[in-house]
């Protein structure tokens, strides 16, 4: 991986590489995602096939550095998402640096449709996000965390995770999730592969939901593999 801007470097050591996606002092919020070069968040129907081998080892170093992953269910439904996150090596690194082994997972659902694999055999304590009077037939083993009475409330939903010692957030989407996330204005950093790819007219966006606000955000850096962009752009307050 190289940086193409602000300064112009050569291949990026793991060390550099983490040191460009940092955690931060107080808490954060922040979003890895992959988009086509016309928007599209998905070629038929799944996101993975816009990226590639360093698309998923960004995603794994991001993983390494968050307290807590956070994933709509209706992407847990369609993507392959198991339990376990992190392969020994970044399990490692976490320790090394005073974190635990493996981040928590956690799930936001309204109806509660969660496959199996999100809750079997997990590393670490797995988590549901939902609202009180939603359906509450989870696993025990799950910790369930009402966020709001009859809907998610986003801004309830990060401060219950930073309550719980989670206050470095990773969110991987989906679509859904982050429209609430953006609509919210909770986003603090936006890290976005861009693929090589013209997927056509068809697909969703990152983002779904109600129409919101705009907000401005302000770019941090520009890394290539050689095919994919990977931008990393932080929220101007
Ligand atoms: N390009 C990318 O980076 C990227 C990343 C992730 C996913 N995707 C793609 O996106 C597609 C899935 O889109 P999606 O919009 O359905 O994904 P999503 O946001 O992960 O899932 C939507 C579902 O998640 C729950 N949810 C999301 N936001 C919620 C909120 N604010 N409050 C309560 N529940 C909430 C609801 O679950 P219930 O239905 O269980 O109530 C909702 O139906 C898949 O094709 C996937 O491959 C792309």
């Amino acid at each position: 991986m190289r940086r193409l801007w602000p300064e112009p470097a050569g291949e990026l050591s793991d060390g550099e590489l983490l040191a460009a996606y940092p955690r931060a002092d107080g808490p954060l919020l922040r979003v890895n995602m992959i988009t086509s070069l016309d928007g599209a968040a998905t070629l038929e129907g799944r996101s993975g096939s816009l990226g590639g081998p360093a698309d998923q080892d960004l995603m794994k170093r991001l993983r390494t550095q968050a307290d807590v992953v956070v994933v709509g269910a209706g992407t847990i439904r369609v993507e392959g998402y198991g339990a376990t996150l992190l392969d020994e090596q970044a399990q490692a690194w976490r320790v090394a640096h005073g974190l635990t082994p493996h981040p928590r997972f956690a799930v936001v659902t309204r109806g509660g449709d969660v496959p199996e694999r999100f809750f079997a055999d997990p590393p670490a304590r797995p988590i549901v996000i939902t609202y009180a009077s939603a359906p509450h037939a989870y696993p025990d083993a799950a910790e369930v965390i009402d966020c709001g009475d009859s809907s998610v409330d986003p801004a309830v939903m990060v401060a219950e995770l930073a309550a719980r010692g989670l206050s470095q957030i990773l969110c991987e989407g989906g679509p859904h999730l982050l429209g609430s996330l953006v609509a919210a204005d909770l986003v603090d950093e936006l890290c976005l592969t861009v693929s090589p790819t013209l997927a056509g007219p068809g697909s969703v966006r990152i983002v779904a939901g109600p129409p919101a606000a705009p907000h401005r955000m302000t770019p941090a850096h520009v890394l290539t593999d050689g095919t994919h962009l990977f931008l990393r752009h932080t929220r101007t307050r």
